[in-house]
């Protein structure tokens, strides 16, 4: 194969007809809305790999020119959602349905799912990603590649990697240790790689210790090769990095979304001898092999017509698992079928299926909470909720976009519509002829911008004043109020939880989430949901919240510079420039399971409409150290449900977090009375910590202490376990200096 047609293969579809490119690049297939292609070589029998977003379903183009046909992808559980069921085995499920609608659409590859850690809660893609935890993180991630590619689709698995802020995000460099890098934000993708095999990595916009993601050798070929041993394809975020000759260098295979300038680097490099052509090779090799797993490498038939109503079911599923009980004080919920609702808040008429950015699908509808309790046959004031449609329908008319100013505009996330404000003696009407009262806080994030902690993570002060009243109101007249969180990420919730007598996080549940949720308040579902991250009482309680850019929020312009001008490595602004990892490993739960003064829901928190006991909590430790844990976990309470069983260590190193999941289960749906047997595998891996001193991970020896219980917090049982002898786990080579 000649040099230059080597080269075409390893840059992406979107090149131009480049000046030294001496044919037409040819893309020999196309799927409108897909996100990505990459060159053809019929000549070879090589044709166009395509592929789509995202973590939440397939995002291509609902509708085409010349035909009636449409072609919706189904909107799941947001990542975040997702985690929220602690069920790698339902996720898997999801995965299959993604796989089965992108193979259906005539796609190769799905770039999914996305698991950087969230390591603040003002990250604007957090909803992508599924949790401040690694463990949870790469069980999720490896359970989602898993599902996807067993259905003949390959998955990306993506940010590669230290990813967690939008603002400035093509040009900034966080700061941390190697043990957090290790232990922390690298350590999902060590397990999804090992785990799943994923056919793809997209390394990261950012800079990682000093080098553009993509073209870090330390962190492609060195890590991800050398160490995990991953001989899949590696390719840019769009636009990412800079350099292309360091990008092949690095082992970054393929430059998406493809530049001509991309193009001319690499072969004058070549011509220069600044590039060896054996560089090139061995990145076609990764190309080529994922090529021939490919669909449109072996002709596959694919339908355009996926069976939509079955994946609708599975995100329904998903959906309902997904929701955390937060609240439930006198057993306001469930609420009686044919019970009539007061039914509050703009959301509630228009929810929120998912975030905005690369990670949004073209779903063809989604339900809302009004339209779902109906369809639970919880009544709906009919007056107030014409009274809320008729305000969004005049305020949603009021919204004109000027695309020319805006061209990003659908692909951020907006200001949602403010409140309907209803005067007192509405809500007194409303409270006299209503059974309860239910309200929705809505909050959405995307790609490209962070959130604010002012009126996005704090809730406004005319939300704040409506939900007085509301319960004051309905109090008064011994009536509950239930809260619904439709939201994409945490909010604060401390200043505020006492009043209402039930809170339901409902996360951004997905094209089905209004019949999820409906399906919950009137107890057809038992909630089963846990936090996947903690809900500290204020932002600034959470470990490294001043290393952030918390008050930074959307700047457009900025954005436009993210993508088309990318700036060197700079310290020039602190939290955008570069970003200090203060927190090091205590990130989230981490930083907080000795405070609870500071939180307000911990990690791994969740309620049920009945109650679980756990007991004859046991270990066996085989010859090769892998330990299994046992638990009988039992329904003691008087409704079928299902319970999450974290394992946490206390490690005998001064240093560390108070505990640490090390391994988590969830029973099947068990029956009052039921038991079920858990068991939970603990490896030396999971148990080893990262010594910089002798750059290697180390199997401490002392008395560990294992905790199992429903929560960080909430602990049922513990144990202690001695290892004798200290273990060397792995040498690692000397990186990221
Ligand atoms: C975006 C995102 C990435 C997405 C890609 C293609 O900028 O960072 O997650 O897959 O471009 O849309």
């Amino acid at each position: 194969m000649p040099l230059e047609q080597k080269v075409l293969l390893l840059v992406g579809g979107e090149l131009v007809s480049s000046p030294s490119y001496t044919q037409t690049p040819v893309l020999d297939r196309n799927v409108p809305g897909a996100c990505g292609r990459t060159h053809a070589l019929a000549q070879f029998g090589i044709p166009s790999v395509l592929m789509a977003d995202g973590p939440a379903g397939v995002r291509i183009q609902p509708s085409r020119e010349g035909t009636d046909s449409t072609f919706y992808g189904t909107a799941f559980p947001i990542a975040t959602a997702l985690s929220s069921t602690w069920n790698p085995g339902l996720v898997y499920e999801v995965g299959c349905s993604m796989g089965e609608e992108a193979r259906e659409y005539g796609l190769d590859m799905l770039l999914a799912p996305a698991l950087n850690i969230q390591r603040n809660p003002l990250c604007g893609r957090n909803f992508e990603y599924y949790s401040e935890d690694p463990l949870v993180s790469g069980k999720m991630a490896a359970a989602m590649v898993a599902g996807i590619q067993s259905q003949g689709v390959g998955a990306c698995i993506k940010h590669f990697a230290v990813n967690n802020q939008e603002t400035n995000r093509v040009a900034n460099q966080p700061v941390l240790s190697r043990r957090a890098l290790y232990e922390i934000y690298l350590r999902g993708f060590e397990l999804a790689v090992r785990e799943a095999s994923p056919w793809a990595v997209m390394t990261s916009y950012n800079y990682v210790n000093g080098q553009y993601a993509s073209e870090s050798p330390d962190l492609v070929n060195s890590l991800l090769r050398g160490v995990w041993g991953f001989d899949g394809l590696v390719m840019t975020d769009w636009f990412g990095g800079n350099d292309a000759v360091l990008q092949m260098k690095a082992g970054n295979d393929l430059l998406m979304p493809g530049r001509s300038v991309q193009y001319e680097q690499i072969m004058s490099a070549i011509r220069s001898g600044a590039l060896s052509e054996k560089v090139i090779d061995e990145n076609l090799a990764h190309m080529l092999k994922m090529v021939m797993k490919t669909g449109s490498f072996s002709n596959r038939a694919f339908s355009d017509t996926p069976d939509m109503a079955a994946h609708a079911a599975v995100s329904l599923q998903a959906s309902k698992e997904s929701v955390v009980l937060l609240k439930n004080e006198s057993a306001s919920l469930p609420l009686k079928k044919g019970s009539r609702l007061a039914l509050f808040g703009n959301t509630s008429y228009d929810f929120i299926s998912g975030g905005t950015g690369s990670g949004d699908v073209n779903e063809e509808y989604t339900v809302s909470l009004e339209q779902g309790m109906r369809n639970h046959r919880l009544r709906v004031d009919r007056a107030l909720a014409r009274r809320y449609k008729s305000y969004l329908a005049e305020e949603s008319a009021k919204i004109v976009v000027d695309y020319e100013a805006n061209p990003l505009y659908d692909f951020l996330a907006h200001p949602r519509i403010e409140e309907l404000q209803l005067s007192g003696r509405q809500i007194r009407r409303y409270a006299r002829r209503n059974a309860a009262a239910v309200i929705t806080i809505g909050r959405n994030s995307g790609e490209h911008a962070d959130r604010v902690v002012e009126d996005d993570f704090n809730l406004k002060e005319s939300e704040l004043s409506t939900l007085r009243y509301i319960c004051e109101t309905f109090h008064a007249r011994k009536k509950p109020v239930i809260v619904i969180l439709n939201i994409a990420g945490v909010v604060e919730t401390a200043s505020w939880k006492e009043l209402p007598d039930a809170i339901v996080l409902a996360w951004h549940g997905g094209q089905e989430s209004g019949n999820a949720v409906a399906s919950v308040l009137c107890g057809e579902t038992n909630p089963s949901g846990h936090l996947s991250m903690t809900f500290a009482n204020d932002y600034f309680d959470y470990p490294g919240a001043l290393d952030f850019p918390y008050d930074h929020g959307a700047n457009v312009p900025e954005i436009l510079n993210n993508v088309l001008n990318v700036r060197g490595l700079k310290y020039d602004r602190k939290n955008i420039d570069f970003t200090e990892y203060s927190e090091e490993i205590f990130v989230g739960y981490r930083g907080l399971v000795g405070e609870p003064a500071k939180v307000s829901f911990p990690f791994g928190f969740g309620l049920s409409y009945t109650d679980f006991s756990f007991s004859g909590f046991n270990v066996e430790r085989t010859s090769d150290g892998i330990m299994t844990f046992t638990t009988d976990v039992t329904n003691t309470g008087n409704r079928a449900g299902k319970e999450v069983a974290q394992v946490y260590v206390t490690r005998p190193c001064i240093g560390r977090p108070m505990r640490e999941l090390v391994a988590f289960a969830k029973t099947g749906e068990l029956q009052p009375g039921c038991s079920e047997k858990l068991e939970l595998t603990v490896t030396e891996d999971m148990l080893a910590v990262y010594e910089d001193s002798v750059n290697s991970l180390i199997l401490h020896d002392g008395k560990y202490v294992f905790s199992i219980g429903r929560s960080c917090a909430d602990m049922a049982d513990t144990l202690s376990y001695s290892i004798e002898k200290a273990k060397v786990i792995a040498v690692l080579p000397e990186l990221f200096k």
